[in-house]
């Protein structure tokens, strides 16, 4: 009874706590696109070029599929009330008709054919997109799916090596791209798994594809237009599948271009007497050996990397949004927020809270 009642309390917390996120200001900022929510993840509104691919497939199944069931049902329905039994009937069993060589072809070859037909065109499709050729431009990133959150690389090829020149966690920018050939600018993803299968899907931008442990799959994104697109693991891999939360965010090339060199800009050094302590804390206590920040000795990379997290939208994977409170909540013990995520409850005073989540508001 104590447990039940102190869940519904938790959730109280938690969702007035949600509400309450909606006034406060204290967020890191947001660019003009990313302000623009395509709030309803539908598969029928596609805005990239696999998902549109997809979708016009998914219309021509559909819509053979619909003939189908309107004919079958309509002729069970006949049947059903034509020779329901009469009133007179006289109990003798109908005439028994066996065998009709003509019907018999009929039923089996005409579902044949529908079904190589369907088969063709969703194979086509499929290899369109499975061999699609990216252009010299393409932006390179790779998403490795970890229980529960994603770690993503910007990498580029020198020499025939990846080169990460940016790590960051389940918010992926990437530049608008275009229907025009000319002026296209598609993002390629290779997906990896840190543990078990987890599975990248947006569905208004590409179709669903597995990260399987020991193997890179790949996929390609090309959106027309900007905005902050929402996804999810659709593949059931623990306690927090269901917050393992992504969101893509396509950007002006100018604003992705200063998102870019804003994530590569050295961190500034802490400022005030709270980020200094924060600062000191961070270090002092485990939080060095999961994270990792760029340019200082936090290495850790079980964890999300923190290098700039203050200008994310999100945390925990999509679980709160990204503020002062639900930083402080999460700092304090991740628990509340996540029940079984990795991050342990660090026993962490009110004053250490406030002054570590002071320091983590400079990395931006
Ligand atoms: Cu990762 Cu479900």
């Amino acid at each position: 009874m104590h447990c039940l009642m102190a869940l519904v309390l938790a959730f109280l917390i938690v969702g007035a706590n949600l509400a309450a996120a909606a006034e406060v200001s204290d967020a890191p900022a947001l660019s003009e696109s990313e302000k623009v929510q395509h709030r309803v993840a539908d598969m029928f509104q596609p805005l990239s070029k696999p998902a549109e691919m997809i979708h016009d497939v998914s219309l021509v199944v559909l819509f053979v599929c619909a003939v189908i069931f309107v004919i079958v049902t309509g002729m069970l329905a006949y049947v059903v009330i034509k020779f329901r039994k009469p009133g007179d009937d006289d109990g003798q069993e109908p005439p028994q008709i066996y065998g009709s060589r003509n019907i018999e072809l009929a039923w089996t070859v005409i579902p044949i054919l529908i079904t190589i037909v369907l088969a063709f065109v969703t194979t086509r499709t499929i290899g369109e997109i499975q061999n699609a050729e990216m252009p010299e431009n393409a932006l390179k990133i790779r998403v490795v799916g970890h229980q529960w959150w994603w770690e993503v690389h910007y990498y580029e090829e020198v020499d025939g090596q990846p080169v990460t020149y940016i790590v960051t966690a389940n918010e992926i920018h990437v530049p608008v791209s275009s229907k025009d050939p000319d002026k296209r600018r598609p993002t390629h993803i290779l997906l990896q798994s840190a543990d078990v299968v987890h599975s990248f899907w947006v569905p208004q931008l590409a179709g669903k594809i597995d990260l399987v442990p020991n193997r890179t799959n790949d996929l390609w994104i090309d959106p027309y237009v900007t905005g902050t697109f929402f996804g999810n693991c659709a593949e059931y891999c623990g306690t927090q599948h269901a917050n393992m939360l992504l969101r893509v965010i396509v950007q002006t090339p100018e604003e992705f271009e200063e998102w870019k060199q804003e994530q590569m800009a050295p961190n500034l050094p802490p400022q005030t007497a709270q980020e200094i302590r924060g600062h000191q804390l961070y270090f002092d206590y485990s939080c060095v050996n999961c994270h990792k920040i760029e340019g200082s000795p936090s290495k850790g990379i079980f964890g999300p990397d923190l290098n700039k997290v203050w200008t994310r939208q999100t945390l925990g994977a999509g679980v709160a949004p990204m503020d002062e409170k639900h930083l402080k909540i999460w700092v304090k013990d991740p628990q509340v927020l996540k029940v079984g995520c990795l991050m342990p409850d660090m026993q962490l005073l009110d004053n250490e809270v406030d002054d570590i989540v002071a320091y983590l508001k400079t990395l931006k």
